[in-house]
């Protein structure tokens, strides 16, 4: 760059770069690791304790599967940003009928403003799924209600995918959308508004569905080095979680949207009931993810990657696998599982 001789100039770009600079350090004080906060059980803390818990171990952001009043009402002031999922169950609702979605939205968003950073439509939803085709409309109608509340530019709107959706994955660079003509419209809405595309992913049951070619710590973030290169574009992969979150940036630049970013709304190892499912795996997952997540990955150096962790306690009554019921951070009576993890 030229240096400025004309001194207007010169203040000019000073107060540009000293304005760039504190607005990224105002960006980098955003909460980048949140926890889900999972209810399927039936001994779990009392709401307001729950909250107390995210404060008192310095957990700034959390998910919650459904607009639970109480959680809603607990975190008022708590200072935790909060990604509120629209419960599969409401989606079809909330997308045929536009009267709906603006009472959901004024039920339970608009007396909640502040905290809120996302509204999530849908998790897990596959385009087999009876509720894929209201995805988009839902996502729709919630943004009309949000812009009738003037609340568009505080809150964003997006939907939470597995990486079912993902094929060619490996080498990442490969990564593709199978069902285009369901996740298309919805990046291209995504893109429209700013909003990142959020993606569950789990280096375990990547893992355990193929020990013979992916090594536990290639899983655990604990390989020495380089486990895979990309012969495509030559970035060394040292992690599955990067490779993973890589594979959806690629799938992404291959739908129109190189820009869009992903935040990864759901991630965990369980600490017992399956396949290396052990208390020491989990630590090191959990402990070593919190650190590497300010680096970003290969395709995205530098670009922290927001995640939540799954999830914040053991639920006894999920069903499915036994690893299901193992996911949490804390036990239903609040001890930590893993030892101090540092959550800021
Ligand atoms: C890709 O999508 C098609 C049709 O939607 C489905 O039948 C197929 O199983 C999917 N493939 C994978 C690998 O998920
Ligand atoms: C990592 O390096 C140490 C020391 O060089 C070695 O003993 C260990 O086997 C290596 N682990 C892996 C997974 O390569
Ligand atoms: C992505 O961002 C780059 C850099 O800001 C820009 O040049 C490019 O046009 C963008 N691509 C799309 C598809 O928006």
């Amino acid at each position: 760059m030229d240096i400025p001789n004309n001194p207007p100039i010169a203040v000019a770009i000073t107060l540009f770069v000293v304005t760039l600079f504190l607005s990224l350090c105002l960006h980098f004080t955003e909460a980048q690791i949140g926890v889900c906060n999972g209810m399927i059980g039936d001994n779990l803390p009392a709401k307001k304790d729950v909250v107390d818990l995210y404060k008192s171990n310095g957990i700034r952001a959390m998910r919650l599967y459904s607009p639970d009043l109480d959680s809603l009402q607990v975190l008022q002031g708590s200072g935790i940003k909060l990604m509120l999922d629209v419960p599969n169950e409401d989606v079809q609702s909330l997308a045929s009928d536009q009267s709906a979605a603006m009472r959901w939205v004024k039920t339970n968003v608009v007396p909640f403003a502040s905290t809120l950073k996302y509204v999530v439509v849908g998790n897990e939803i596959h385009p087999s799924d009876k509720q894929a085709s209201s995805v988009l409309p839902a996502m729709q109608n919630v943004l009309i209600a949000l812009k009738s509340k003037q609340l568009e530019n505080k809150i964003m709107v997006s939907t939470s995918i597995d990486t079912s959706l993902i094929i060619n994955s490996y080498p990442p660079s490969n990564g593709q959308f199978n069902n285009t003509a369901y996740i298309t419209p919805i990046i291209n809405f995504l893109t429209s508004n700013g909003s990142p595309l959020l993606v569950n992913i789990y280096t375990y049951f990547a893992y355990i569905s193929n020990q013979q070619s992916i090594s536990l710590d290639y899983a655990l973030f604990t390989s020495n080095g380089t486990v895979v290169t990309d012969p495509n574009n030559g970035k060394n992969y040292q992690n599955l979680f990067d490779a993973m979150v890589d594979s959806v940036y690629a799938a992404l630049a291959k739908a129109g949207a190189p820009n869009t970013s992903v935040v990864v709304s759901e991630t965990g190892w369980p600490s017992a009931g399956g396949d290396a499912a052990t208390v020491n795996n989990a630590g090191t997952y959990y402990g070593n993810l919190i650190n590497h997540v300010k680096q970003g990955t290969p395709l995205k150096p530098g670009q922290t990657i927001e995640t939540y962790l799954f999830a914040m306690f053991d639920e006894d009554k999920k069903p499915g696998p036994k690893t299901e019921r193992n996911f949490g951070l804390f036990t239903p009576t609040k001890h930590p599982k893993y030892g101090q993890l540092n959550f800021s």
